[in-house]
């Protein structure tokens, strides 16, 4: 792929490693690149970061036909870049856009836009211990019809931004509650990443942090019985045996995160767990004695408590189990280069 390079007059000054925040630090430049019927993926670019100029009746203002993906590239201690699976974001980006009728962006493509970027901005990436470069793919509808049906263009993009913690606090068990609320329909889209599904989960994300919980831990929105996921990690258990549960959906609603499929590999093949994927009942998760959320954002966040209106199931609020720590150790170790990867899923970026 030819990618088009455009170079700003004057580059920002770098923000202080040490209060980066999610998300609130944009770099210099992002990646484009436009498809149309006739031509397909065209005109791929690395331009200055800023705004998206676009007429009212752009698609994705109405109609939402909007994916995007979540990744980070990580400083290792000698220096160098490194991506975490960047092939399975480029996959998992493929579904989402087939269900919401947009094109893909082939897997290659996919990794050698964000390779690019990645390389270009490399002065970007933290080198502080939980610090990395969170990289946002995203791709929307930008043809100009007001008719309900799929667009003809669209433009894929990437944006990143040098992040610290998730979850304020860092490693600190936080709280969950069960809200009144589903995140998702049953088969509908909650297993794809797409803004629509953040859309739904805003309003009981509001709710839940004004009444002090982190997030929300939405249950299976056919019967409010099984446990799914909160708005933006996927959620891990573990058995007073030590076998980790991980919860699975019979509705098809919880997105498949890459970092519990990666977790689950290291659970079973480097520190020898048994692993169960289940559908897991919200009335047996106080036979548990550990729980966490995981995700790239999330990496593993310990849960301390989960309150469904009076009941409360606790963990403990004061320390992160043991189970959640080797298990947040070591994949962190594979992902910023501290542990051996014997699975094949770190890409070195070429840097000097
Ligand atoms: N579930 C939701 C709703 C998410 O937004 C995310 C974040 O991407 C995840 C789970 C975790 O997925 P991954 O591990 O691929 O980042
Ligand atoms: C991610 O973990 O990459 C996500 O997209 C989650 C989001 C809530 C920041």
């Amino acid at each position: 792929m030819d990618i088009r390079f455009e170079k700003r007059e004057h580059l920002q000054e770098k923000p202080d490693q040490k209060n980066l925040g999610f998300g609130k630090h944009f770099t210099d430049y992002m990646f484009v690149m436009d498809w149309d019927k006739e031509q397909g993926w065209h005109d791929a670019a690395i331009v200055p970061y800023g705004g998206i100029p676009m007429d009212p009746a752009t698609m994705v203002l109405h109609y939402a036909q909007e994916t995007f993906e979540g990744m980070k590239a990580y400083r290792t201690a000698e220096g160098k870049i490194q991506l975490f699976r960047p092939e399975m974001n480029a996959r998992r980006m493929i579904k989402s856009n087939e269900r919401l009728c947009m094109p893909g962006v082939p897997e290659e493509m996919f990794v050698e836009a964000v390779k690019a970027l990645v390389k270009a901005q490399e002065d970007w990436v933290p080198s502080e211990p939980g610090t990395s470069l969170y990289i946002r793919p995203f791709m929307f509808a930008t043809g100009d019809v007001i008719g309900v049906k799929p667009a003809t263009e669209y433009q894929f993009r990437i944006l990143v931004t040098p992040v610290g913690p998730y979850y304020k606090g860092g490693v600190k068990p936080v709280k969950l509650q069960v809200p009144e609320f589903d995140r998702a329909a049953p088969h509908g889209t909650g297993n794809i990443k797409a803004g629509l599904n953040y859309a739904m989960s805003l309003h009981p994300s509001v709710i839940a942090h004004s009444k002090g919980y982190a997030d929300n831990l939405f249950l299976d929105p056919q019967t409010r019985t099984y446990v799914e996921e909160t708005g933006g990690a996927n959620v891990l258990f573990v058995k007073k045996d030590g076998t980790l549960v991980v919860p699975q959906s019979f509705t098809d609603s919880i997105l498949p995160s890459i970092t519990r499929r990666s977790l689950v590999d290291v659970a079973e093949k480097m520190l020898g767990m048994t692993v169960e994927q289940r559908p897991v009942r919200f009335d047996e998760i106080d036979q548990f004695v550990e729980c966490g959320m995981c995700g790239t954002a999330a990496v593993i966040s310990p849960v301390g408590q989960i309150d469904n209106g009076d009941k409360s199931v606790v963990y403990g609020m004061e320390h992160v189990g043991p189970v959640m720590k080797k298990l947040r150790e070591t994949l962190t170790g594979i992902q910023s280069g501290a542990i051996e990867d014997q699975f094949g899923w770190v890409h070195k970026i070429d840097v000097e």
